[in-house]
């Protein structure tokens, strides 16, 4: 895709979503699997289906409604995504993340991202919420891939505070304050769309992650490209593959994301009085 294709793919987007709500969004929040029912505490939301906003994508997976919501939360202009793209829905990476660059073409300066992930460290339990502070990309894509347009970031982007450390403070504060306990860690992002394997787990273990996922790290990259500051949690929705003996499945997935729903979106709220 040509420079300037990019640039007038955001703008078709970017205007379609303004002419629908005047609010100037700042923050931008992405929730993973299950974790969509913030969308529903959204006061004054302007609701729009991907499918009508031009230029984006529309997402395929059970569990992922396909939604983009403006609004105010705890009296901050947010923007939301209700379902999230993923590269094993056969989505490039430049796609997967193109709704980070709607995001900041309208003006929001910080992001928080949720997801659903395995925990590859022992210590970890199902319903435990983790603050991603780093990630390893094990997707074998990067949406920088390509002619670089300068108007959205530099040829090679410093990655070494993907996650900010600052936010991640006032998380720690939050949490602090309802007595919620939250694990911290390395996200592992793989391409998916099967779980691992044993040995890939023991592996990831090897090189340092502590949960394993399939998505973020794309929308990660680009916002960071984009100077968007990120805030970013896995929920531990099941013990990677091999740690205990049985076998995982999506519908655990979900149940546990379920489980932990209220109290993830408590944390998520406190957090955005803090900002
Ligand atoms: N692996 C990869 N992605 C996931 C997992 C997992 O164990 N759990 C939730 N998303």
């Amino acid at each position: 895709m040509t420079n300037q294709t990019i640039l007038d793919r955001i703008a078709a987007s970017a205007d379609y979503i303004a002419s629908k709500s005047p609010l100037k969004p700042e923050i931008g929040l992405i929730l993973g699997s299950g974790l969509g029912i913030l969308a529903d505490l959204v006061e004054n939301p302007t609701v729009l289906p991907y499918e009508e906003i031009p230029e984006f994508p529309v997402s395929t997976v059970e569990g992922h409604a396909g939604e983009l919501v403006l609004g105010t939360v705890k009296g901050r202009a947010v923007i939301l995504l209700k379902g999230r793209f993923h590269l094993y829905e056969g989505y490039e990476a430049d796609t997967v993340s193109f709704p980070i660059r709607v995001m900041k073409k309208l003006g929001v300066k910080t992001l928080i991202v949720t997801n659903a992930a395995g925990g590859v460290n022992v210590d970890f339990d199902p319903g435990d919420i983790m603050i991603i502070t780093d990630h390893i990309n094990f997707m074998g894509k990067n949406p920088l891939v390509g002619p670089n347009a300068s108007e959205l970031g530099v040829r090679f982007p410093d990655m070494s505070e993907p996650y900010s450390r600052r936010l991640g403070k006032l998380a720690d504060e939050a949490a602090a304050e309802k007595g919620y306990r939250l694990r911290r860690g390395v996200y592992a992002a793989m391409l998916g769309p099967c779980y691992e394997t044993p040995a890939e787990i023991r592996m990831l273990r090897v090189v340092g992650a502590d949960a394993v996922g399939m998505s973020t790290v794309p929308e990660v990259i680009v916002a960071r490209h984009a100077g968007i500051e990120v805030l970013g949690f896995s929920c531990i929705t099941n013990m990677a593959a091999g740690i205990l003996d049985q076998p995982l499945s999506h519908s655990e997935v979900m149940e546990t994301a379920d489980r932990v729903k209220d109290q993830f979106l408590d944390l998520i709220l406190t957090i955005l009085e803090k900002l």
